[in-house]
């Protein structure tokens, strides 16, 4: 199976996290691992699997404004160009059986609403991709860390995420 993982990040919180997702997918798929800014504008005809990742940014997937806060924050720059969000607006409805699973990172605090996962998986549902839930991964401050334990959760739900598509 051909998986792709397309992920965005502004503190580098979600692109380890997306490692470990395609670290844990690596025994059941050949995973391409992209950052938002290199990802190919159409889905290859022959992967059967999209992960994407991105931060939450005031309750939903960040927008232009947004990553401009992040750099003013101490987030790089480079990656405030593009996100997940005008990636997969700009993307056309796969062409072949395709499924789909998005998480984010979000702050630990369990009364904020919203996750970037949730705002995805509402644009590929309309693009017809095969849903999976999406899932958050947790980072202690805007800036991270990952809470423990959160890169090993990111493992297991990429091994998952292989072993239910085999079956
Ligand atoms: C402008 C801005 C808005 C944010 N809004 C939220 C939010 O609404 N909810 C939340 O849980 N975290 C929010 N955060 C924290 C981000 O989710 C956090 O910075 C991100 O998970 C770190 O991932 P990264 O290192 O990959 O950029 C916000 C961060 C920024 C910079």
């Amino acid at each position: 199976m051909r998986a792709l993982v397309v992920y965005e990040s502004m503190f580098g919180n979600t692109r380890q996290v997306a490692m470990a997702v395609a670290d844990g997918m690596a025994d059941g798929a050949d995973v391409t691992v992209t950052d938002v800014a290199d990802a190919p504008d159409r889905v290859p005809d022959d992967v059967e699997l999209v992960v994407v990742g991105g931060p939450t940014h005031a309750f939903s997937m960040s927008r232009a404004p947004t990553r401009q806060d992040a750099v003013r924050q101490g987030g790089a720059m480079a990656d405030a160009a593009t996100g997940i969000r005008e990636w997969l607006h700009a993307l056309p409805a796969p062409t072949r059986p395709c499924s789909f699973a998005a998480f984010d990172t979000r702050v630990d605090m369990p009364l904020l609403p919203g996750a970037a996962s949730r705002a995805a998986s509402r644009v590929a549902r309309k693009l017809g991709f095969s849903m999976i839930d999406p899932v958050s991964f947790l980072v202690q401050g805007y800036q991270g860390p990952l809470v423990e334990g959160q890169l090993e959760r990111a493992r297991d739900w990429g091994h998952g995420l292989t072993e239910r598509l085999a079956g």
